[in-house]
């Protein structure tokens, strides 16, 4: 697909399709108004005779005669205090799903010029622009690789998108959002890709292929016998059961001064999670295989950063391991010490991800970090408390939790903190160990992050909980890219000019 940024006004433009707003009540932005000229009053008579209402992310298809675009596609953007960036992402959403597979071939769309609600920076025709690059990019994903059937080849091969100069801040912003999409696509195919493929060993390779198609990023990684050295027990106590090897992936970005401390991520890895001895029931264990979800969000931001190459330091570390019960597999009861010399006694397999995630946190203080986010698929609680609209987080500081909440508002990608309270902490209390690995059904997303607290008091730390935001069940089922956009937009707005 070819998108490109048009500052020409629209009616010098031709296309197969040209795409309006329709706002359901007051002033039209200027696009509309022009097409409406152009059309002599079609889109004014449409709205008066009740057939386009203008309610949010409602469309209707228009053939045209004797004009510049062929047809009108017009997508209702409801009323303008409403128009969150979220509801304005659905109307965009409608339109995408309008045109990807229609017979128009060049598509000319002129929503930048539509005001959203929120603050300035949400407001701007950048942040919009953001959106509309991004959302385009995202709604064409398709995931293919695995049918013997590939979908028919689409006729939309450009999207031109009308702005009001074609400017260097314009177009970053329209190209941060393409390579957010992109991003997020890159997350999603990995997040797809399926466990008998998609083990630790295969992910060490996309961070290598990675970084040999970016200059900008260099890959480390690390083996079974290194991290035995440096004592990660509980983290190598998930791979015990499987026949694959754990990796710990490291990928560096450097676009910062020297000096800048690192912005770290650390993504939870687990390329298939059967529970372990704790072995999970049968139904739906397939969806399992996104139990790395966390790992492929780090993969997409990282992707982002290396295209869009921001002023900002970022070091990203993947804990990838599989979950498996076999004769060799680690037994609940068992003791493990960890990285950090605090000993664990595991009562439950299927509480991996923390094991693989605290040496990881450990692992991490090597590069000194301004701050360090996790994210991992880490407890079914938290889809049970927030269910699939927003990510959880927790945090040991609030100006980074305050960052990334606004970052996830104005990137649509929102999470919602979890408190984080000393109180929770003696649910970990053990008879044996320095701790257990579980606290009981009460809080469990918070029981999670109480153990990975006691790894991370050595920086400002933000876990994200994605168990629900990652991936969809039912008929859309399949990795969604989240929380990408959060992560690009934070760490955007902690780069240098
Ligand atoms: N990967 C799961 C969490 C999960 C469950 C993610 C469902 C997405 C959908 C995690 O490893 C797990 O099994 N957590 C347990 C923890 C429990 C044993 C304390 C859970 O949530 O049940
Ligand atoms: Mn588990
Ligand atoms: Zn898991």
């Amino acid at each position: 697909m070819n998108f490109t940024l048009s500052s020409k006004p629209i009616s010098d433009t031709k296309a197969d399709c040209l795409v309006v707003a329709l706002p359901e009540k007051g002033d039209w932005p200027a696009s509309t108004t022009q097409a409406n000229e152009a059309l002599g009053g079609l889109i004014k008579t449409l709205q008066k005779n009740g057939d386009a209402t203008g309610k949010n992310a409602t469309t209707q298809l228009i053939p045209l005669e004797g004009q510049p675009w062929a047809r009108l596609l017009l997508v209702g953007t409801g009323i303008d205090k409403d128009r969150t960036p979220a509801n304005y992402r659905k109307a965009l959403i409608a339109v995408a799903g309008q045109i990807k597979d229609g017979p128009s071939k060049h598509v000319l769309i002129g929503l930048s010029d539509t005001v959203v609600t929120g603050e300035d920076a949400t407001s701007s025709e950048a942040a919009r622009l953001n959106l509309i690059g991004r959302t385009l990019e995202e709604q064409f994903y398709r995931f293919n690789e695995f049918k013997s059937e590939k979908a028919s080849d689409r006729k939309l091969g450009k999207v031109t998108v009308a702005a009001s100069s074609a400017g260097k801040t314009l177009k970053d912003a329209f190209n941060l959002g393409l390579a957010t999409g992109r991003g997020m696509n890159f997350t999603r195919d990995l997040g797809n890709t399926p466990p008998n493929i998609c083990h630790p060993t295969w992910l060490a390779e996309q961070a290598e292929k990675l970084a040999k198609d970016n200059d900008v990023i260099k890959t480390e990684v690390l083996d079974e016998k290194q991290m035995q050295k440096l004592g990660m027990h509980s983290l190598l106590s998930v791979s015990a059961g499987s026949a694959q090897p754990a990796k710990l992936i490291v990928m560096e970005y450097r676009g910062g001064k020297a000096k800048d401390k690192p912005y770290v991520l650390v993504g939870k890895g687990i390329t298939f999670d059967t529970g372990g001895i704790s072995l999970k029931p049968g139904e739906g264990m397939d969806e399992m295989k996104y139990d790395m979800g966390g790992a492929a969000a780090v993969f997409g931001a990282m992707k982002t950063i290396a295209e869009t190459k921001p002023k900002i330091n970022v070091v990203a570390v993947i804990a990838a391991a599989e979950n498996m019960p076999s004769g060799t597999a680690t037994r609940p009861g068992d003791i493990v010490t960890s990285m950090s010399g605090q000993t664990i006694e595991i009562l439950n397999t299927d509480a991996e991800g923390r094991l693989v995630l605290c040496d990881a946190l450990t692992y991490v203080k090597k590069f000194d970090p301004e701050v360090v986010v996790d994210m991992a698929t880490l407890t079914g609680a938290c889809i049970i408390a927030l269910g699939s609209h927003a990510t959880g987080l927790l945090s040991n500081n609030d100006d980074l939790a305050n960052d990334l909440l606004a970052a996830g508002e104005r990137a649509g990608d929102r999470a919602w903190r979890l408190p984080l309270w000393d109180e929770y902490q003696s649910q970990l209390d053990s008879n044996f160990a320095d701790m257990q690995n579980i606290g009981g059904r009460p809080a469990g997303t918070i029981t999670a992050a109480c153990f990975l607290s006691r790894f991370t008091k050595d920086y400002p730390w933000a876990h994200l909980d994605i168990a629900g935001t990652a991936w969809l069940s039912g008929k859309a089922k399949g990795s969604t890219g989240r929380p990408v956009p959060m992560l690009v937009d934070y760490l955007m707005s902690h780069a240098g000019k």
